[in-house]
């Protein structure tokens, strides 16, 4: 089933410039960009991107972290895109990252860790329209 998936290259990614080899791992493993951008989140995106995760411990320090500099975000398709994409990606704790992921080779820490991608058919869907309009989809 052909999907698509957000994905977002982090702040520490984007910090060490590595949103080149993060997009061409994504161009190699057969996934298509259809929609990018660069942007800065605002709290209020952050807050509410990740809303889901607001009774965390961790949510503050990770509002504060995704809003400390520049994001790529994109709209990947392909073949399972979800789930090609967080396969490739790894474990969210890059200690757990198999070998030759996005995460074990990038992240720095469970929090820094690299990128985002979706996880399922409706936050995929929920995902790609907080950042995208239809008509920025264009590939
Ligand atoms: P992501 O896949 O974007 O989804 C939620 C994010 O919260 C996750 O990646 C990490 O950046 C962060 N996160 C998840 N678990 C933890 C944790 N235990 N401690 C700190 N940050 C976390």
């Amino acid at each position: 089933m052909i999907q698509q998936t957000l994905s977002i290259i982090k702040p520490d990614a984007v910090a060490r410039s590595l949103q080149g080899e993060i997009l061409a791992m994504i161009q190699k493993s057969g996934l298509r960009i259809v929609a990018m951008k660069m942007i800065r989140l605002t709290r209020a995106q952050a807050e509410a991107f990740y809303e889901v995760h607001k009774d965390r411990p961790f949510y503050a320090d990770l509002v504060e972290y995704m809003t400390s500099g520049p994001v790529v975000c994109s709209v990947l398709e392909g073949e399972n895109a979800i789930a090609a994409y967080r396969t490739l990606m790894g474990a969210t704790n890059p200690a757990n990252a198999a070998e030759g992921t996005i995460r074990r080779l990038y992240a720095e820490s469970v929090q820094a860790n690299a990128v985002h991608g979706s996880d399922a058919p409706e936050t995929a869907a929920r995902e790609v329209a907080f950042f995208f309009s239809r008509t920025e989809i264009a590939g």
